[in-house]
């Protein structure tokens, strides 16, 4: 397999980053889950609440990919990497479908996305260096955490926006199921103090990026 130097490795994560924060990433190729469902009439209200709720989740998919990409960059995982790819390529189809969700909303995506993606980044770096059990344990616990706050949008959502509620149905499944491959591959439950500090920031990311 070819070897990468560092100047190489700064190009692909330029390449990355933007790809990440512009589009054009590569998905699965799945379909949208919004697509086997009836579009919703929202009133301008619903709307812009639900818009809301699709930008916080559209920047955490942005934070999940910035994550796995710092993570791929130090850790060494040589029995889980193509499963840890695998992943990411499923966070790119949750990316593409809550960007889509917003457009049809009339929205857009969270300006705030490059701050979120660089401080995702260097967190997935520290953690993929500091080792891979500490480092599969946190996208444990992020994507555990990511299905609390899944089932709390999918209960927050206007009643009738089933369009937004397929996608965080299937991104709830997927998320649930890096857990387990996480954890599978050898993910060390995280200390407390670590898992409140999680919690913390993401409370930071979800109050402001509802608005802008
Ligand atoms: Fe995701
Ligand atoms: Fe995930």
């Amino acid at each position: 397999m070819r070897q990468f130097n560092f100047v190489d490795q700064l190009v692909m994560l330029a390449d990355n980053s933007l790809k990440t924060l512009i589009g054009g990433y590569q998905t699965t190729q799945r379909k949208n889950p919004a697509e086997s469902v009836e579009k919703p009439e929202l009133t301008k209200a619903e709307q812009k609440h639900a818009a809301g709720l699709m930008r916080i989740n559209h920047c955490g998919e942005v934070c999940a990919q910035a994550l796995y990409q710092g993570q791929a960059l130090t850790a060494r995982l040589p029995d889980v990497r193509d499963k840890m790819e695998e992943a990411a390529k499923e966070e790119n189809d949750h990316l593409a479908w809550c960007s889509h969700r917003l457009t049809e909303l009339d929205s857009h995506v969270s300006f705030l996305n490059p701050f979120w993606y660089a401080g995702s980044f260097a967190i997935g770096a520290v953690a993929g260096a500091v080792g891979d059990k500490w480092s599969l344990g946190f996208v444990a616990e992020t994507e555990h955490q990511v299905v609390r706050h899944l089932e709390s949008h999918l209960e927050k959502l206007p009643e009738n926006d089933e369009s937004s509620r397929a996608i965080l149905e299937q991104m709830k499944e997927d998320e649930q199921h890096h857990a387990t491959t996480a954890l599978d591959a050898g993910g060390a439950e995280l200390p407390e103090p670590i898992k409140k500090t999680m919690t913390l920031m993401s409370k930071v990311m979800t109050k402001t990026v509802y608005y802008v």
